[in-house]
């Protein structure tokens, strides 16, 4: 397969980064299609721990191309401090480091708008980064975003700007202005080297038969249409939102991996039926050191959940599962795997489309019999304990989809492919 995407199918965090680097090494090209520094993605190898939040995960393979798509939205600061902190430690980002000039900017004024549109939403708040995401990605179907392209004109940048800050009913301080311009451009100056018209590359590399991996963000159950709206975050996050937002046609993709965590975690509010509100949810939690790698928040925890699993893998057409960190399950008695959802008594394999149905499902559960062995130093499925072997699976045959790659550790080597 050359043409490959690497998707969290749940509510993000999924560990995809790291599936994203083992994969990169037979890869040509990393792509990043959507989000911005919203994500937190972490890649662990040589004892040493990255977390990114914009750059793609395929960097730290020095032969392979990178680049952020149309659909990302980027925090000019942040991408610099990343690309600063990484070049630090030797990763070199000429000549294979790109930027599509259609990509949006997300300025201080989102931040700004962001922590407003919290503020006032009071209890209904969606927990959302605070990173001026949404903010941003409205101001682009607003028609008023700005992007990188627009760093290289200078006579307008300055007018847009300042339309920005009165459509959005906020006072401008002139003398921030401009520190901001004087800092965007030269921003600028030190990305022309990285920004293109990446379609047209990216349909090169097709030609080419480059090995090309699009690289999700965030999780299908937070997709702007399709995950727990308005739950959600402002992006298509699902495996339709790569054609929209990188320039390939939806035809040359060959494969999507799902990636899935072994149970599940949300960060920030909304519906989480198999939410475990007990000490089970919390020694998940604690083993699974399931905090925020953007925000630092601890997040929420829960049983698999084969209804969410089934609807995300069926909206974007999942060939096969890399299930993530089964090590953290190990240690209980008994596990649990939600086969379907009691809405009114009512029995349904349906996942809700309203906040308000999911809030009332009742998971129904089969039980499973866990394992005490510590799984992470397991290289080959065989050497999984037997009950581990089972769960895994167990989650293969309900899904009905293949389960090609487990993850017992956040280290490049702690991987197995199947
Ligand atoms: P926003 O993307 O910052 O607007 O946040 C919207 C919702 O998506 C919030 O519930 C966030 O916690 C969640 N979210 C955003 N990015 C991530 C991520 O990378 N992992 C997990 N949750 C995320």
């Amino acid at each position: 397969m050359s043409v490959r995407a690497v998707l969290g199918c749940l509510f993000g965090d999924e560990a995809k980064a790291k599936i994203v680097d083992v994969l990169a090494v037979d890869t040509d090209v990393v792509i990043r299609f959507q989000g911005g520094s919203n994500a937190g993605h972490t890649i662990n190898f040589n004892n040493e721990k990255f977390v990114m939040h914009l750059i793609p995960s395929g960097i730290f393979h020095k032969n392979q191309i990178c680049a952020l798509a149309s659909g990302v939205v980027i925090d000019p600061f942040q991408l610099e401090k990343e690309i600063n902190a990484l070049q630090a430690k030797g990763v070199s980002f000429s000549d294979r480091f790109f930027v599509d000039e259609r990509a949006a900017l997300v300025l201080p004024i989102h931040k700004v708008l962001d922590e407003r549109n919290e503020q006032l939403s009071g209890d209904n708040k969606i927990g959302t980064t605070k990173r001026g995401i949404g903010p941003c990605y409205s101001d682009v179907i607003n028609r008023i975003g700005l992007r990188i392209c627009d760093l290289y004109n200078k006579e307008t940048l300055k007018t847009k700007i300042d339309y920005l800050y009165k459509f959005h009913n906020i006072k401008s301080n002139i003398a921030e202005l401009n520190v901001l311009m004087d800092d965007l451009f030269n921003f600028a100056d030190k990305m022309s080297k990285y920004v293109v018209n990446l379609p047209y590359c990216l349909n090169k590399w097709l030609e080419e038969d480059k090995k090309i991996l699009f690289e999700g963000a965030q999780g299908t159950l937070l997709d702007i249409y399709f995950g727990t709206y308005p739950f959600v975050t402002s992006s298509h996050t699902l495996s339709g939102g790569i054609a929209a937002y990188t320039g390939c046609s939806p035809k040359k993709i060959d494969e999507f991996i799902g990636v899935y965590k072994s149970y599940i975690s949300r960060v920030g509010s909304g519906p989480f039926p198999t939410e475990l509100n007990n000490e089970i949810g919390e020694k998940i939690r604690i083993q699974g050191n399931e905090f925020g790698s953007t925000t630092g928040r601890p997040r929420r925890c829960g049983w698999f959940d084969i209804v969410a699993a089934k609807y995300t893998a069926m909206i974007n057409g999942i060939d096969s599962i890399a299930l993530t960190l089964l090590d953290v399950l190990s240690g209980f008695d008994t596990l649990k795997i939600c086969i379907a959802y009691k809405v009114n008594n009512k029995m349904t394999e349906e996942f809700p489309s309203q906040v308000s149905v999911l809030d009332i499902v009742e998971p129904v559960y089969m039980e499973l019999p866990g394992w005490k062995e510590n799984i992470s130093l397991c290289t080959k499925y065989e050497e999984l304990p037997e009950n581990a072997q089972n769960y895994v699976k167990t989650v293969e045959r309900l899904m009905g989809i293949t389960v090609k790659i487990i993850s017992v550790g956040p280290d490049r080597k702690q991987t197995i492919f199947i």
